[in-house]
């Protein structure tokens, strides 16, 4: 059945600019027949559910509407994009306190009127909040998914296909590890046509290290990013409202990876409408492994503050 026959419901909770942003983007690519937006600041989610309801007439038949947490009950995905954002100087891990205490009230809001949905986690730092909203809600691992390495290997393939003057749709290569400063590229399995990438170590590494500083760079520059990872969360919506079995490199909770356990970080996965498949196993170098591994470690430690 096509996904615009049958009524499909998206929740944004949080519309500042990552939850704006990404639901505009699910509206103007009609990725669903409902769209329900939750703030804490409700005049916010009425502002914008009216703004975008006035461009109905160029986009399509998808109903908009400020909603409150009984609006989940009928959710296929409830997006998460609230909490406090990284600002110059700050890490993603320097979020984690107080997204945390955020997050506490509205899993428990969500879970009271949905058991069966996918939640999907965009709040920083993402691989920790997708860990506690798994914990916090009781759901099946599949159904709790952060967006991951998505972005950063987009922002790879970006900056790959620019200097190999190739288009960066036909670019395969992953960044793995944190969404964030610890995050791996994964440059032995990168390639185009099949043909392994013939990049400098110089390149690489410069191409490595804009990849991973890229928000850095971003919120010099204008103070928060949203059109990337909005691009990022409707492909992730995508191939769960479309069923797609769609491999992409999201937060998931691994067990025996790459001699990692009991964490939520950043793999290739298949997609589908069950949330996560299942998760890729990809052949690393040993130094990839290595730093895979020690970037597992570093949300493990992170995953210890929030439990203790
Ligand atoms: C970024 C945010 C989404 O990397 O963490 O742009």
């Amino acid at each position: 059945m096509n996904h615009k026959d049958k009524k499909t419901r998206v929740v944004v909770i949080g519309v500042g600019a990552v939850g704006s942003t990404t639901a505009y983007t699910l509206l103007l690519r009609e990725r669903m027949t409902e769209l329900v937006l939750i703030d804490y600041n409700k005049q916010k989610a009425v502002g914008d559910a009216l703004d975008m309801n006035h461009g109905l007439p160029f986009t399509g038949k998808t109903k908009v509407w400020a909603g409150d947490y009984e609006d989940c009950a009928e959710a296929d995905i409830v997006i998460i994009a609230a909490g406090a954002a990284q600002k110059q100087g700050e890490t993603r891990l320097d979020l984690l306190k107080k997204n945390v205490m955020i997050f506490d009230s509205i899993i428990e809001n969500v879970t009271k009127y949905n058991q069966h949905g996918i939640l999907l986690i965009a709040s920083n730092p993402v691989d920790i909040m997708s860990y506690f909203s798994w914990k916090k809600s009781g759901f099946p691992k599949n159904r709790i998914i952060g967006s991951g390495t998505l972005l950063d290997s987009s922002r790879f393939k970006y900056l790959i296909g620019e200097k190999m003057n190739v288009d960066p749709r036909s670019i395969h290569a992953k960044i793995i590890g944190e969404h964030g400063d610890s995050e791996v590229p994964v440059w032995s399995l990168a390639n185009f046509a099949g043909i392994p990438l013939t990049l400098s170590d110089e390149d690489k590494k410069q191409i490595f290290e804009n990849t991973r500083d890229a928000a850095y760079q971003i919120i010099q520059a204008k103070g928060s990013t949203y059109y990337a990872i909005a691009l990022a969360l409707d492909r992730i919506c995508t191939a769960i409202l479309r069923d797609e079995s769609a491999v992409l490199n999201v937060s998931t909770y691994i067990e025996n990876y790459q001699g990692v356990s009991d964490v939520y970080i950043g793999v290739p996965c298949i997609v589908d409408q069950s949330g996560i498949r299942e998760v890729v196993d990809i052949t690393l170098t040993d130094e990839e492994k290595q730093n895979f591994q020690g970037s597992a470690r570093k949300m493990k430690e992170q995953i210890e503050k929030i439990n203790a």
